[in-house]
């Protein structure tokens, strides 16, 4: 579906349309829906809900799904509300713009590269790792120095960067019929939730569920990791990136203003729901201590005996995650895009090949990066990265959300986030809880990438800026 747009020769800024570069309006409230499930059901439930229950919150994995979930449904309330109102491409870099002007602007749309590149080297972790499953699991396993990061004992994931640069070249092709592809592969990942909670539900040990929360809420290791349901929170966040994603397709939606809210909300509330059954159905069949792998719903089974369904299980993952990758893929390249055609990156990355279409350069570059980084980072690292960076674009769409009340308020909004500022005001204390509770590391690697953008900013897009040049 969004991914259509690489057979059309377009790009739209933030608030311009024209004619000739218009998107197709084809995309439904329900096909907006299954976007975002698309992009939300991935890594995070089938991979990061056993390394959150094993070394963080231990069964209350749930309550730290819950607490996430929370955090994002007041963020998801404000991005409904700024997507009904902006409108345009960019997602919450189009709002910033809107709200803050350019600066903020740019800080978020290089915040929001960070959050889409590296939740692309994260999912691929997890696809590796259920690949491996599988292959093991055939009886060709792959050694570890070739699936593991050198954090984790391995020379190089192989696997998570030979897929990022195999979607790197379906994007280049362009992908005819994705909005179809997409639903194929949303409906098989939905089927391989249900036959993970149809043989589940039956299989649980309530025992399992003893202690519930074997490392408290929160303390710092010495080490300076950090542990507890609190932490837990901060690192299955991870599950619910990608409902901005929605957002980006405002120019696809057949009628946006009603569309868009209803596409964030209502993928958001059903994707909460399935982490609260799978994670206390995952914790309640094995012991949560047994779930520290790379493929823990797979692994679960076999543990119980049901060696079949966890091979199918691996498969529906393995197709399930490749619509996560393609559709945060995809809105990578599109915020490159909006940034590139309002001049605060180089108009160099807003080129489109004019034999395939697609933005081919930008595609190009942003697959090798991301083939390199999910090659040798560990997905712990890459996903706690994702999370920060996503959080704080979330603290500011909300802060966005309370400034346009009193800078516009005679904006037509079509819809408001309920009990305003009290909500995009418990947004932002939630979100910034949940960066709190994120290691030391991630905070630096976070301000680092933050003073890189920083200096993009200040030694190009300052001159280059359309507003620059219209001034
Ligand atoms: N929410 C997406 C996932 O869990 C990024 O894979």
């Amino acid at each position: 579906m969004a991914l259509q747009i690489f057979r059309t020769k377009h790009v739209t800024d933030h608030n311009h349309t024209d004619s000739d570069q218009s998107l197709k309006r084809c995309l439904s409230a329900w096909d907006l829906t299954f976007l975002g499930i698309g992009a939300i059901i991935g890594t995070g439930i089938f991979v990061l809900t056993g390394i959150a229950a094993a070394t963080q919150s231990g069964p209350a994995v749930i309550l730290s799904f819950v607490i996430a979930g929370l955090a994002c449904a007041f963020a998801a309330l404000s991005y409904a509300e700024l997507s009904a109102a902006v409108g345009g491409c960019g997602s919450a870099y189009g709002y910033s713009y809107a709200a803050f002007g350019e600066l903020l602007a740019f800080v978020i749309g290089w915040d929001l590269l960070l959050e889409y590149g590296i939740s692309v080297a994260a999912v691929a972790n997890g696809w590796s790792g259920y690949f491996n499953n599988a292959l093991t699991a055939m009886g060709i396993p792959l050694p570890d120095i070739l699936t593991k990061a050198p954090k984790l004992g391995g020379i190089i994931n192989l696997p998570a960067s030979v897929i990022i640069l195999m979607l790197m070249a379906l994007l280049i092709i362009g992908v005819k019929q994705s909005a179809k592809a997409n639903n194929a592969m949303v409906f098989v990942k939905l089927i391989t939730i249900s036959i993970f909670i149809g043989i589940a539900v039956f299989n649980v040990h309530p025992e399992n569920w003893h202690p519930f929360m074997p490392f408290g809420w929160f303390q710092t290791l010495p080490d300076g990791k950090t542990t507890g349901v609190l932490a837990g929170a901060s690192l299955v966040f991870f599950a619910y990136v990608g409902f901005d994603a929605v957002s980006t397709a405002a120019e696809e939606a057949q009628n946006p203003q009603r569309d868009l809210p209803f596409g964030i909300v209502a993928s958001l509330t059903f994707c909460t729901l399935i982490y609260i059954i799978v994670s206390a159905l995952l914790t309640g069949v094995v012991p949560y201590t047994d779930l520290n792998v790379s493929s823990p719903v797979a692994h679960a089974l076999t543990l119980i005996g049901f060696n079949s369904a966890s091979a199918l299980i691996s498969t529906g993952v393995i197709a399930g995650l490749t619509t996560v990758m393609l559709v945060l893929y995809y809105g990578l390249t599109r915020i490159i895009f909006a940034m590139s055609r309002d001049g605060l990156l180089s108009p160099f990355f807003s080129h489109v090949n004019r034999k395939t279409h697609t933005p081919v350069r930008v595609i190009v570059i942003c697959g090798l990066i991301m083939a390199f980084v999910a090659g040798l980072m560990p997905l712990g690292d890459l996903a706690e990265l994702v999370n920060i960076g996503t959080l704080a674009a979330f603290v500011l769409v909300c802060l966005g959300v309370i400034v346009l009340r009193i800078t516009k308020p005679d904006m037509h909004r079509p819809f408001l986030s309920p009990f305003s500022p009290l909500f995009p005001v418990l947004g932002m204390l939630s979100c910034s809880a949940l960066m709190a509770f994120l290691p030391a590391i991630t905070w630096l690697r976070f301000v680092i990438w933050l003073v890189l953008g920083l200096i993009v900013y200040f030694s190009y897009s300052i001159r280059h800026s359309k507003l620059a040049q219209e001034s």
